[in-house]
């Protein structure tokens, strides 16, 4: 037996899980067929979205402390399972192992956070106006929750979101990305097995998978049953959810693209700042929501960091992610590896130098895998193409003179993820981080843009979404508001002093 077959069989996909179906799936490593999963058909879906709504009746009555336990569970099982589903994240898209099993430690972790604010989906009581009157919210469970994925988080994403919703009272589908079912599929299986555990007070149809392609995402987004609709990746797709979801008065979480950028002022510690850009540039093959591409530089210090860039990324090790040492692995697929052609020949035509990389790497040892050496681009201004998301290694390099130049940079692009500043003065840092800083969700100082914890609310601005997930108060999103005024006096005194007799 191969050793993903041992792996699949650990983390409980059965043979017929993946084999037999229609969708084949590939690993981005050498283009080998890994899986062929079978495509839930629309009469499927009709019966697992009717489950998911009978399930709610029941889960939302369970207590939220009592349905904290089930994450804990699934915490538990995730951290058994780190290592095979970190490796099938690595076969799957191609992050190199440590990524990869980082990408489950996300998990774990959220299922511990999940856990706690199980005791904490609090209210506030707010005083009346009226006499013997108490105002007060409560957050009551809001019904099935869509959790659509990307290729590029393909296990932690999921777990953000059905571990808030979970502990907040509401049952799950999840539709993996079609590039990436594998991972998916084991992460829930762990879920799965947390259920089991937990026993019968988990409804059937607590949590379900789907998998297949645009046209079932489609019908989740649709379905009026599914009151939260939770999708991740492009701004093209999100362009299409949005508005569907909003035509039937849905509620979304959208976490679209991102145009990360780093702030380099003269300020700045360079060799931390080094050792950001490395991580969130090439880290996963510049294919994380948050990857880092554009550095906004300093004239000062431009010579000097880009120096130490250029040494740096001429010793990166590029190769088979699962090989100890390997830095870059492949990009998802050819159509990455394209897009990225064409974006370094737009940048060369509007008045680009490439500085290093960009074009194919490992084309003898791996013909079908698409491996690169990661780029930087230099750009006389921020042209078009720099305004566009990448979704490869592909670093742009601005210069700036005037700090408030840098910011006007930063922002002057359509999306509004993550962003950073280096630099030990703290007027250009507080600055950065005001009102008048960057427009971005998250906003980070002397550390990359990529690689966030948790326990913050994750999620941006502009073409990014506007939505949030994961920590701080994202929970809220999960759970419906209920304002309840409360009378305990004899009279019936009505707001706004009006008198009604
Ligand atoms: C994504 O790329 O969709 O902050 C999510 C990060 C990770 C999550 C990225 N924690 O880079």
């Amino acid at each position: 037996m191969s050793e993903l077959l041992r792996v699949f069989q650990r983390c409980g996909i059965e043979p017929g899980d993946v084999q037999g179906g229609s969708l084949a799936v590939r690993s981005p490593i050498d283009g080998a067929e890994l899986a062929r999963v079978h495509e839930t058909s629309p009469s499927q879906l009709h019966e697992i979205i009717a489950t998911a709504q009978a399930a709610f009746a029941q889960w939302r009555n369970v207590p939220a402390p009592v349905r904290g336990e089930l994450v804990r569970l699934w915490g538990e099982e995730l951290r058994q399972a780190k290592k095979d589903i970190g490796y099938i994240v690595s076969i799957e898209v191609g992050k190199i192992i440590e990524e990869g099993l980082g990408e489950v430690q996300e998990g774990v972790d959220i299922c511990e956070f999940a856990l706690g604010q199980s005791r904490q989906l609090c209210g506030r009581t707010i005083v009346s106006e009226r006499p013997g009157h108490r105002i007060m919210e409560q957050y009551h469970p809001l019904g099935p929750v869509a959790i659509i994925t990307a290729f590029n988080f393909p296990s932690a994403v999921f777990a953000w979101n059905a571990a808030l919703a979970l502990v907040c009272g509401d049952p799950v589908i999840f539709k993996p990305s079609e590039k990436a079912p594998l991972s998916g599929l084991a992460t829930f299986k762990a879920l799965e097995r947390a259920i089991a555990r937990f026993g019968d007070r988990a409804p059937r149809g607590l949590a379900q998978i789907v998998t297949g392609k645009a046209p079932l995402a489609q019908s989740l987004v649709e379905s009026p049953a599914i009151p939260l609709v939770s999708a991740t990746g492009s701004t093209r797709m999100g362009r299409a959810v949005g508005p569907a979801v909003a035509s039937r008065f849905g509620k979304r979480i959208l976490e679209l693209g991102g145009n990360n950028a780093m702030v380099v002022t003269p300020a700045a510690d360079l060799d931390m700042a080094l050792r950001a850009i490395l991580f969130s540039a090439v880290g996963t093959a510049g294919q994380r929501c948050t990857s880092l591409r554009r550095l906004i530089v300093h004239r000062s210090v431009k010579d000097a960091l880009l120096q130490k860039l250029l040494k740096a990324y001429s010793t990166l090790r590029i190769g088979n992610p699962l090989m100890p040492g390997t830095l870059v692995g492949p990009l998802i697929d050819e159509g990455a590896y394209t897009a990225l052609q064409e974006s370094i020949a737009t940048a060369k035509q509007q008045g680009g130098k490439v500085l290093t990389g960009g074009g194919r790497a490992l084309e003898k040892e791996f013909p079908k895998g698409f491996y690169v050496h990661p780029a930087i681009v230099e750009m006389p201004e921020q042209t078009a193409i720099v305004r566009h998301e990448t979704f490869a290694p592909l670093l742009y390099v601005l210069t700036y003179d005037d700090f408030d130049d840098a910011i006007a940079i930063h922002n002057d692009v359509p999306q509004g993820l993550s962003s950073c500043i280096f630099s030990n003065d703290m007027r250009e840092v507080e600055t950065f981080i005001s009102a008048s800083g960057s427009d971005c969700g998250m906003a980070n100082v002397n550390i990359g843009p990529s690689g966030a914890e948790i326990g913050g609310a994750f999620g941006g601005e502009k073409e990014t979404g506007g939505d949030r997930e994961s920590g701080s108060d994202a929970w809220k999103q999960y759970m419906r508001r209920t304002t309840n005024t409360i009378n305990f006096s004899k009279e019936l005194p009505l707001a706004q002093g009006i008198t009604f007799a």
